[in-house]
């Protein structure tokens, strides 16, 4: 499936399958997670709760919903939860009203996808290269009109780039025809503010993944915040139980007791971020974006292109995410994300080995 408009990083059981080995052979730099061990405690509270597999979930996941309104000061009926924010982002192309979409490219592709799927058309803005895919909000909010689902990543998939929230809240609210999807999928990597720690208003639909930052995509768990009668609009077309009991249980722990976990990240990312990238820059033939995320987009500058690394990576048993399926984006450029350190020394080493002119 390679190139597939549904193709993401993080595929590996799929290349286990593929090359025939075990999962725990492959190092996966193509996958946003963040980089330590589970969640501690996350494990046991599985494990002790697990028996309430035997019913069904809570329809609205109403526990969770409520911890986490409460813990972002919003009212019950301005959070949704998901499975995944993959839920929502498909969910929102069909709100009414809409008369076409805004994706700022490159971003994360299923943006384009649900407003595929929903026949809302879609209008690019491409951000430039040579300004490492800074977003120029001003530049942004003079095409608008009316109408438009504007989506933004902040930090974004796959450049990195992060624009300050302050910013996003003032353009946003001083654009009230238009509304606004801000995904904040990797936000917690980041000591920037949320939107959700700044007023509500009314355009504005934020995304919440628990899936990158905790570690758990496979569970699938997500949150949409906005107005309750937007929200209201999407939950009508939820099918019923679509969060399943155990993604409850897990949420219900890691919105009271996560904190810990995100901080050992951000400290883990401040203290190995700057020696990975300098170690990427200074290989033979790539270009680092500046970025502040915990994956790290990087464009080739020789005659390998993306796709051929990114096999004569596997040979090395390590996935990279070959991002020429990024709308604005092309064949050099390809993703790593920040791993462990030994994850970090093997990726480095296989790199220098297929780079390095012989
Ligand atoms: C920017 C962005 N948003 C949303 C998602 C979907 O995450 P989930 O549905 O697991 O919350 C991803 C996954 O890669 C992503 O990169």
């Amino acid at each position: 499936m390679a190139n597939s408009p549904k193709q993401h990083g993080g595929n590996i059981l799929a290349v286990a399958n593929e090359l025939g080995c075990p999962v725990a052979a492959l190092l996966d730099m193509s996958s946003n997670l963040m980089p330590l061990p589970m969640v501690a405690g996350l494990r046991e509270t599985i494990i002790e709760r697990l028996d309430e597999i035997a019913y069904l979930p809570e329809t609205e996941s109403e526990t969770l919903r409520d911890l986490f309104a409460a813990r972002h000061r919003r009212k019950n009926d301005e959070v949704l939860v998901g499975n995944g924010t993959t839920d929502f982002i498909f969910a929102a192309p069909n709100l009414a009203g809409l008369t076409r979409a805004v994706i700022v490219d490159p971003t994360y592709n299923d943006y384009r996808l649900a407003c595929d799927w929903a026949g809302l058309p879609v209008s690019g803005f491409p951000l430039a290269a040579a300004d490492d895919f800074h977003l120029d909000l001003n530049r942004l909010a003079a095409t608008l009109a009316g109408g438009e689902l504007v989506f933004l990543c902040n930090p974004n998939n796959p450049s990195g780039t992060i624009t300050p929230s302050a910013d996003l809240h003032a353009m946003i609210a001083a654009h009230p025809e238009t509304l606004f999807l801000v995904d904040e999928s990797y936000l917690q990597f980041t000591r920037e503010a949320s939107l959700l720690d700044l007023a509500p208003l009314p355009n504005l639909l934020i995304l919440t993944s628990y899936s990158k930052i905790y570690g758990i995509p496979g569970l699938r768990l997500g949150f949409l915040t906005g107005t309750p009668a937007r929200l209201a609009a999407i939950s009508a077309r939820n099918k019923p139980w679509g969060v399943n009991r155990v993604a409850q249980v897990a949420g219900e722990f890691l919105v009271t007791h996560g904190d810990a976990h995100v901080e050992a990240v951000l400290q883990y990312t401040a203290t190995h971020r700057p020696a990975f990238v300098a170690a990427l820059a200074a290989l033979p033939g790539i270009e680092v974006v500046n970025g502040v995320c915990n994956f790290i987009l990087c464009r080739l500058t020789g005659a390998m292109r993306a796709g051929a690394l990114r096999k004569a990576m596997l040979a090395h048993r390590i996935i990279i995410r070959d991002c020429a399926n990024f709308t604005g984006l092309d064949d050099r450029y390809f993703r790593v994300s920040l791993k462990d350190p030994v994850g970090n020394r093997r990726c480095l080493d296989a790199l220098t080995k297929i780079l390095t002119p012989s």
